[in-house]
């Protein structure tokens, strides 16, 4: 069974060098997008181990993680000569893990790579568990492979350059990732200080995020049973985004995430008795730190319809992970129209709109 080294490093530099020297590659290729390449880069380019490394940046943004970028680094790693013994350091958020990594699982069926996140949210999620992936036909992740990264490191001095907005989506995932796990984890996470990302306190959050994610991931690699539980919040989130989408204003993935978490919550009290004090002290948290994201009730066929296209929905049924307590899962919930109806006039409700 493949693994993954998990590498949460104080010094980028050494653990880099020690994790290529174990590889011994033939040659080194670093893929970064335009942020990346001026932000994080520069900490790493000058390494004596990259001294010959072949660079690619490609611009930032999810709407260019598509198929004209992934044939561009196809084209570099071709056009260099880079072959299975070669390695591909993917820097930079979820865009780049995703795409570097499919671009990995892909080229000559398939050839190594390590991730350095820089974002939160491809540290505590993107990075881990060997989905990659492009988007495709106006569709997000229509296309991809479970390729699993050599090593990630994870190195925190990168998040200090990340915008308060883009700290907030990594988060959502982490409340997703103590939902799931356990009560000591959870207070723990919606007491920490969101201004200082690089406080021990804050790191230490991160990793157990990530060592949270990696648990689940490796006990079901292919998403056929437990990896499904990731799925908490994003029956719904997927859906508010869809919806931002449409009206040509979209949403980091997290804000959506951490909406559809509050409506997935009330779901998993309706059903199995989900404690109402801890979600009302999460309806406060949400209502502060992310806002409200505006929908009336002319917008129920819609999100309702999003929901049924969730591509996580294997039957007509609309699915949701749903929790009796924290770290209670029930996988494989379905809710019909009605009810997700009243989901919806509870989170509107509960924002005031
Ligand atoms: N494979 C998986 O399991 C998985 C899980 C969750 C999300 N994803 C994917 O991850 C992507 C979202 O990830 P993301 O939020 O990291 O997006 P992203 O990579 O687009 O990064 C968000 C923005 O932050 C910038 N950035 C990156 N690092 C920075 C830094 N250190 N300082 C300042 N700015 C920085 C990026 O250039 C970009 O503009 C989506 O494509 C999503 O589909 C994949
Ligand atoms: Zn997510």
């Amino acid at each position: 069974m493949p693994f993954t080294s998990l590498i949460f490093t104080e010094n980028i530099e050494a653990d880099l060098k020690k994790e290529l020297s174990g590889y011994a590659p033939n040659q080194i290729f670093m893929l970064s997008d335009s942020n990346t390449q001026t932000l994080c880069l520069p900490v790493i380019r000058g390494l004596r181990c990259l001294s010959e490394a072949h660079f690619l940046s490609i611009p930032a943004g999810d709407d260019h993680k598509n198929i004209e970028n992934l044939a561009k680094v196809w084209q570099f790693l071709s056009q260099e000569g880079a072959t299975r013994k070669s390695i591909l350091i993917n820097i930079g958020g979820g865009m780049i893990t995703d795409l570097g990594g499919f671009a990995a699982a892909s080229f000559k069926r398939g050839i190594p790579c390590i991730h350095i996140p820089t974002t939160i949210l491809a540290a505590v999620d993107a990075s881990v568990g060997g989905k990659t992936g492009i988007n495709f036909n106006g569709l997000k992740n229509e296309i991809g492979a479970f390729h699993l990264p050599k090593a990630v490191l994870f190195y925190a001095p990168f998040f200090k350059s990340l915008d308060r907005q883009n700290l907030l989506s990594g988060y959502a995932e982490m409340l997703k990732h103590g939902l799931l796990s356990n009560t000591k984890y959870w207070n723990e996470l919606l007491s920490l200080n969101l201004s200082n990302p690089e406080s021990v306190e804050f790191l230490a959050a991160v990793k157990e995020s990530v060592l949270i994610k990696e648990n689940i991931t490796e006990q079901d690699p292919k998403e056929q049973g437990l990896r499904k539980a990731l799925n908490l919040g994003h029956t719904a989130g997927h859906a508010f985004e869809s919806l931002a989408l449409k009206r040509g204003m979209p949403i980091l993935h997290g804000y959506a995430i951490a909406w559809g978490l509050l409506c997935e919550l009330y779901l998993s009290s309706k059903f199995f008795g989900f404690p109402k004090d801890i979600l009302q002290r999460y309806i406060h948290f949400v209502r502060e730190e992310y806002g409200v994201f505006h929908i009336t009730c002319k917008d129920y066929p819609g999100l309702y319809e999003s929901m049924t296209h969730d591509k996580k929905n294997e039957s007509k049924a609309i699915n949701f992970t749903l929790l009796s307590n924290i770290g209670e899962i029930h996988l494989d919930q379905t809710a019909n129209q009605a009810q997700i109806e009243e989901m919806l006039d509870f989170y509107r409700d509960m924002m005031g709109i």
